[in-house]
């Protein structure tokens, strides 16, 4: 099998990105590259500052210090509309779904399509279609209200919408959490087909190992606010770091205290 070989184009950069929300602070310092046609996977504890990170590079929180690159360009430097430009590159699905209520399950997946692109309704109706359908939807829930749908089924409405526009970078909060195991197969394969078939560069969080190394090129940690270990997931199992083995391994016993009162 011939393998091309070319330089990596970079499409995300974080610099020493620092959140805090008044005196508690969050994100304490994370530097990280994603390149074109890259699959991250980033975990770490609850609360420790995943959901955040995203929402920082989204634009949707302002980092207290640090520079967001997005196609090796400053964000901060660039005009709102610049910038708007390169975050609407961004498909993300939200940890909790955030689909719009008042909207039906097809114009929710349609609704990047409409406002950003202004296709047609017709048509931008018939890639939600088509979108519902790779995440495993059939077309008699188009004209639901996102109500009517089951949890899990809410999440494939987000995750179609988070993929309607054939973004260039994609983002996946916690993609697979209260679905069931197949449908877990699904989404993670979706996810891969993504990276490969658009070249998206991706970054998904997961609490779930079996979809990390089934998602991802590479693993990044991340603890006290910022990454401690970056790797391939093939090497995750060998990896020295007691952060790390401790995190994988579930243990209660490690470097990583265990907040629970008896
Ligand atoms: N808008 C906000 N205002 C104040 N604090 C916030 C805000 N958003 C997040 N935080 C705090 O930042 C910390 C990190 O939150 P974040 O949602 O990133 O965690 P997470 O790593 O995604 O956790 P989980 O795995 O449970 O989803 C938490 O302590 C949270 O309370
Ligand atoms: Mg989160």
């Amino acid at each position: 099998m011939s393998q091309k070989i070319s330089s990596p184009i970079e499409k995300i950069r974080l610099e020493g990105l620092e959140k805090s929300f008044g005196t508690k602070t969050v994100l304490t310092g994370v530097d990280l590259v994603l390149n074109k046609g890259e699959s991250l996977v980033v975990i770490g504890g609850s609360g420790s500052g995943k959901s955040v990170l995203l929402k920082c590079i989204l634009g949707l929180l302002k980092p207290t210090s640090g520079k967001i690159f997005i196609d090796g360009k400053d964000i901060f430097s660039l005009s709102n509309s610049e910038k708007e430009a390169s975050i609407s590159q961004i498909g993300m699905l939200f940890q909790g779904g955030a689909l719009f209520d008042s909207l039906k399950v097809w114009e929710n997946v349609a609704f990047g399509l409409r406002q950003r692109f202004g296709t047609p309704a017709k048509e931008a109706r018939n890639i939600a279609l088509e979108k519902l359908n790779a995440v495993g939807l059939s077309e008699s829930v188009a004209d639901l209200m996102p109500s009517e749908l089951s949890g899990g089924m809410q999440k494939r409405v987000g995750l179609a919408r988070a993929i309607a526009t054939n973004p260039a970078i994609l983002f996946f909060d916690e993609p697979t959490t209260g679905l069931d195991p197949i449908m877990r197969t699904v989404i993670d394969s979706l996810i891969v087909k993504c990276v490969k078939d658009l070249g998206a560069a991706a970054i998904t969080i997961t609490h779930d190992l079996t979809s990390a190394y089934h998602i991802a090129d590479k693993i990044a940690m991340l603890y006290e606010g910022k990454i401690i270990w970056l790797g391939d997931s093939k090497g995750i199992e060998k990896s020295k770091n007691p952060y790390l083995n401790q995190f994988i391994h579930g243990s209660m016993e490690g470097p990583i205290p265990v907040n629970i009162k008896p």
